[in-house]
């Protein structure tokens, strides 16, 4: 049976794919799918929210973006309770990134308490894009809290974006070249606009940035910004979503943008909130329109995934 949008989706063994709040790498021929692995019970966190004990960040890897190879953890869960990653802290939205200049793949992600107080975000570096990835930091970027994040490259440089000001502000932050770090040069958008689960791409000479509300694991409305530079302020547009339950991103939350072949694809992730381990995914076409370009639909479709490469 092949993966269908909106549902659990099957590696090549048969088995979930557990690779959620995740993206796609391209490097070399290969697509790399890393995410947080979920596949443990539902327990109740301090506060009384749901999640799942923290396991690792998986790898899956493909060739047609459609049959998905487990290559296992990439980043593991500690066994020491004193452990930076404990299980009972959170990981989410892992996103990893190749250096040119050092030849490393750098991991980037959300690092929290139990909680969601801490709020920071934690780098780690492999060798190899298949892991294993080795800890090197967890801090506060830019002296800022950090929630939701991505990493967004364009060109020669990169920046790491994410929920601040306990959710109410995005910021953009550049990295090094060596990708670990920040250089300090930083902005805020979407002030005040509650956004979360960014989604970012350029098209035609303009920023996009695709978000969602902030109503923990439960569907709202998707809303895209664009800007004609990143720095500067991006303008909230509209719901891109067309199709049944576009007012809830059919169900989905925002995740990642990727490019293939010129075409620009989303990533959603589709959380059961009673039970994390089961929730779904899809990857969704985002079509550019109008004058100039500037407009951007994702059109509901639960055909699998696969583009020109079926
Ligand atoms: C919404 C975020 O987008 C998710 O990554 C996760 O942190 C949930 N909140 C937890 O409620």
């Amino acid at each position: 049976m092949p993966n269908r949008n909106g549902e659990q989706w099957l590696d090549t063994d048969g088995n979930p794919v557990q690779a959620h709040g995740g993206m796609i790498l391209k490097h070399e021929d290969t697509f790399y799918w890393y995410g947080e692995n979920k596949a443990g019970p539902n327990v109740v966190s301090s506060i009384g929210g749901r999640k799942v004990d923290f396991i690792g960040i998986s790898c899956y890897t493909s060739t047609n973006l459609k049959d998905w190879h487990y290559e296992g953890l990439v980043l593991t869960a500690s066994e020491e309770p004193q452990d930076k990653l404990y299980k009972d802290k959170i990981i989410e939205r892992p996103k990893v990134i190749f250096s040119k200049a050092t030849q490393e793949f750098v991991l980037w992600f959300h690092y929290d308490h139990d909680d969601y107080l801490y709020a920071a975000c934690g780098v780690a570096t492999a060798k190899s894009p298949i892991g294993p990835f080795i800890l090197q930091d967890i801090f506060k970027p830019n002296r800022k809290d950090c929630r939701d994040m991505t990493i967004f490259e364009d060109g020669e440089k990169a920046y790491l974006i994410h929920s601040s000001d306990f959710n109410k502000t995005m910021y953009i932050s550049e990295l090094t070249e060596d990708r670990k770090a920040l250089t300090g040069l930083y902005t805020k958008i979407l002030i005040d606009q509650e956004r979360e689960a960014p989604a970012v791409f350029k098209r035609n000479g303009l920023y996009f940035m695709l978000t969602s509300g902030t109503t923990g694991w439960d569907p709202n409305a998707a809303l895209y910004s664009r800007s004609p530079f990143l720095f500067s302020p991006h303008k909230l547009i509209d719901n891109p979503c067309e199709g049944p339950n576009y007012r809830q991103t059919f169900f989905g939350q925002t995740n990642y943008a990727f490019e293939v072949d010129g075409e620009v694809y989303l990533m959603l992730d589709h959380w059961k909130p009673e039970n994390l381990q089961a929730s779904g995914y899809s990857i969704l076409p985002i079509e550019v329109f109008g004058e100039k370009k500037r407009d951007l639909r994702v059109v509901w479709t639960e055909k699998p995934f696969g583009g020109k490469y079926q």
